[in-house]
């Protein structure tokens, strides 16, 4: 069982490994994914000297989560990915631009929510999840409410949460959700606010090949409620 959370872990839908690592890649994930792979016992505990903390899920080829950090050399990044060939071009990524700010967790983001402090993050990132488009696959799909109701509990009040979506009914699923769930705020205006990519954004492999496949990106932006002092709940 999850020691925050309760609840059992889940089954990990989607691939863990793609097709075979360069020498070079399986080298890096060799030598030098130890060092920079986070204590799951312990996961902020190399970071505290940053000024805030960023996690991005599911970072896939990487490279929103290396644009970030060369962005941000203030900023410590944490970045979690079941998908090997995700990490090894991760720690590609890293070697070359020499980044010190990014700490990875190779697996599951439950295992990793599992040591990870309430209101500790100053933002998350979940781009393009796994969009699972078919009914019958819906109960894959990562943003649920249990997930939801995690990415409230480790955000600081006020923070952001990102999410970016090219599939119309896993857009449904998710604002429907997240709204539900009564902890964030959600200020767009109109449809410009959730069209517009948000500032600096890189682009990835994902959303590349959703535009020339005709599919149009999302990108929504909530805002972790106050605390409101003396109430029972967070509202
Ligand atoms: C469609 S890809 C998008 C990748 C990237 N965010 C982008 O925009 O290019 C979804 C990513 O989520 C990862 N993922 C799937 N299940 C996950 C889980 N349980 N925990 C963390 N990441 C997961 C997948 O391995 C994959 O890299």
């Amino acid at each position: 069982m999850n020691k925050n959370t309760s609840t059992p872990y889940r089954r990990l839908w989607g691939r863990a490994k793609g097709k075979p690592l360069s020498r070079y890649q399986a080298a890096l994930v060799a030598d030098k994914l130890h060092g920079i792979a986070l204590d799951v016992d312990a996961p902020l505990a190399g970071l505290r000297h940053y000024d805030n903390i960023r996690l991005e899920i599911g970072f896939g080829g990487a490279e929103h989560i290396l644009h970030r950090a060369l962005e941000h050399p203030n900023t410590g990044f944490i970045g979690v990915e079941p998908f090997l060939n995700g990490i090894a071009k991760a720690l590609a990524g890293i070697e070359k631009s020499k980044l010190t700010n990014i700490r990875l967790f190779h697996g599951d983001v439950w295992k990793f929510l599992e040591n990870v402090p309430n209101a500790s993050v100053d933002h998350i990132d979940i781009l393009y999840p796994d969009p699972w488009p078919k009914p019958r696959h819906y109960k894959r799909r990562l943003i649920k409410q249990d997930l939801i109701a995690e990415f409230h509990r480790i955000l600081k009040p006020g923070m952001e949460l990102h999410f970016a979506s090219d599939i119309p009914s896993y857009i449904d699923w998710a604002l429907l959700r997240i709204l539900q769930h009564g902890g964030f705020n959600w200020d767009a205006q109109c449809a410009a606010d959730w069209q517009t990519p948000y500032a600096g954004w890189p682009s990835t492999r994902y959303e590349a090949k959703a535009l020339r496949e005709g599919r149009t990106p999302h990108y929504f932006s909530f805002v972790r409620k106050p605390v409101i002092k003396d109430a029972a709940a967070t509202i």
